[in-house]
């Protein structure tokens, strides 16, 4: 492609991001092409239903039901896609780059299931692929993982990556909401997933906690490598009973590399009330990396919404923008001949949080509490709650030392086979090693 005297762009996806994106670009185009060194501007927006109202109002001409109109147009340079899912949007990126588009996506499930195959066609079409707003919304944690945070070996990262999780967490815990109502609420903001599940079983932070793995560890973790548990089990209770022991409750995402293997997860869980983790809240995200010679570095602000997501779309841009006519840079994501392995969620080794429904008679805790012993793990403290006199049943909230997660899951499904036992309700892990703030 020789370099063009103006950038045109092509957008596909007019939705709460897609329409954060056209508002930059038809109000700032002035403000964006200074910031480039070349006029900026939107040549065609891709819709499913151009029938709808939209916020911004989009001047009549540009909207289009026909992806050719974008992907077969040689005037269009970059194509920016934020319509989400895999199918199409998947193929549409695999078409514009072998048209010698450059690209931005926020997608962070194209990204995780096919973002190898994607920058190998980035490479061999000599364009540039960004994905910013793929994970975290407006926190600049990709661009630094692939570029200002490379001199190190990264050891580990965690954090919270999913807004619309966060939000409904917060709200529960602080606020005393349902857990429907919470999540509405996050769908009404637009910061959940056109199919909130992805975001409430932590399948959508399972995408991003991939695309981050990746690019730290140089070697692939893909989806089906990282252990994931969703947040849809938690009630009430959980708050109030982790609260009680000093601990808040939030969806995590951590990986690790220890001793050349990688362990990933993606699950509730407690933690310390004073950590730095406990205070994310709302909307906000938050990863810490910790790398070989920047030690633990934070990053923190807010994970979803139109204005934090188009921010970083919008940047992407900008920085395609300006590469045009140059060559990119070697691909992220792929091997570097490490010899890494991923380590299954077996291994983990963490305290546990246990909440369990039993027969309120003499011998019960003795019952479970042999098991948990035989099974090698050691009872931290035992709480009795909320005795229900009429079905003589009682509450048990268990906290445990540190213990092999095998273990724990084959002395859960013993106790849930006692005749004693009613209900276990949830069995979170405490992430009591995480540093204090
Ligand atoms: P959204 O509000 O559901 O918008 C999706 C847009 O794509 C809509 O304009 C829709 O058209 C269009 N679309 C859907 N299927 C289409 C198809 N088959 N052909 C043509 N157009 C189609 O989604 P969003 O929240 O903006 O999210 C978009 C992407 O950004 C997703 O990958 C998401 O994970 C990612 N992301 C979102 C956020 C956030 O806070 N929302 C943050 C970071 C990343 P109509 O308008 O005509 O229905
Ligand atoms: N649904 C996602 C979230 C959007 O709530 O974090 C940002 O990726």
């Amino acid at each position: 492609m020789t370099a063009p005297v103006e950038i045109n762009v092509g957008l596909m996806g007019l939705g709460s991001v897609g329409g954060g994106v056209a508002a930059a670009l038809l109000d700032r185009s002035e403000t964006l092409s200074n910031k480039i060194g070349l006029p900026i501007g939107l040549k065609k927006i891709l819709v499913r239903d151009p029938g709808k109202t939209r916020d911004p109002a989009i001047p009549s001409g540009l909207l289009t039901t026909n992806p050719e109109d974008i992907l077969d147009d040689d005037d269009i340079h970059v194509v920016v896609e934020v319509i989400g899912g895999t199918d199409p949007a998947a193929s549409y990126l695999k078409r514009a780059l072998s048209a010698g588009k450059h690209v931005v996506t926020a997608n962070k499930e194209v990204m995780a299931q096919s973002g190898p195959e994607l920058f190998r066609l980035a490479e061999q079409n000599r364009v540039n692929l960004l994905f910013e707003a793929s994970v975290a919304g407006g926190i600049p944690i990709v661009g630094c993982l692939m570029n200002e945070l490379l001199a190190n070996d990264v050891f580990s990262i965690r954090g919270i990556i999913n807004g619309t999780t966060n939000y409904i967490l917060t709200r529960m815990a602080h606020q005393g909401a349902e857990f429907q109502q919470a999540l509405k609420e996050a769908q009404d903001k637009g910061y959940a997933e056109s199919d909130p599940t992805n975001d409430v079983e932590g399948i959508d932070a399972v995408y991003k906690l991939s695309i981050l793995a990746s690019l730290a560890f140089h070697h692939r973790v893909a989806p089906q490598d990282i252990y994931r548990q969703g947040i849809s089990t938690l009630e009430a209770n959980d708050f109030r009973y982790a609260n009680e022991l000093g601990y808040a409750i939030k969806s995590l995402a951590i990986a690790s590399l220890e001793n050349g293997s990688i362990q990933a997860r993606v699950y509730p869980a407690l933690i310390p009330l004073d950590h730095m983790l406990a205070k994310v809240d709302g909307v906000y995200n938050a990863v810490e990396v910790e790398g070989s010679l920047c030690g633990k570095v934070l990053f923190h602000g807010m994970g979803a919404g139109r204005e934090p997501t188009t921010s970083a779309v919008v940047g992407d841009l900008i920085e395609i923008a300006r590469r045009i006519g140059v060559q990119g840079p070697p691909s992220p994501m792929v091997q570097n001949g490490r010899p890494l392995s991923i380590r299954s969620i077996d291994e983990l080794e963490t305290r546990y949080y246990l909440r369990l429904t039993v027969a309120d008679r003499p011998g019960v805790l003795a019952q479970i509490s042999k098991i948990l012993g035989d099974g090698g793990i050691s009872l931290a403290s035992v709480i009795q709650k909320d005795s229900d006199p009429a079905q003589q049943t009682a509450e048990l909230v268990i906290t445990t030392h540190p213990a092999r997660e095998a273990s724990m899951q084959r002395s859960l499904q013993q106790v849930a086979g006692l005749e004693v036992v009613t209900r276990i309700s949830n069995l979170l892990r405490i992430e009591g090693q995480l540093d204090p703030s």
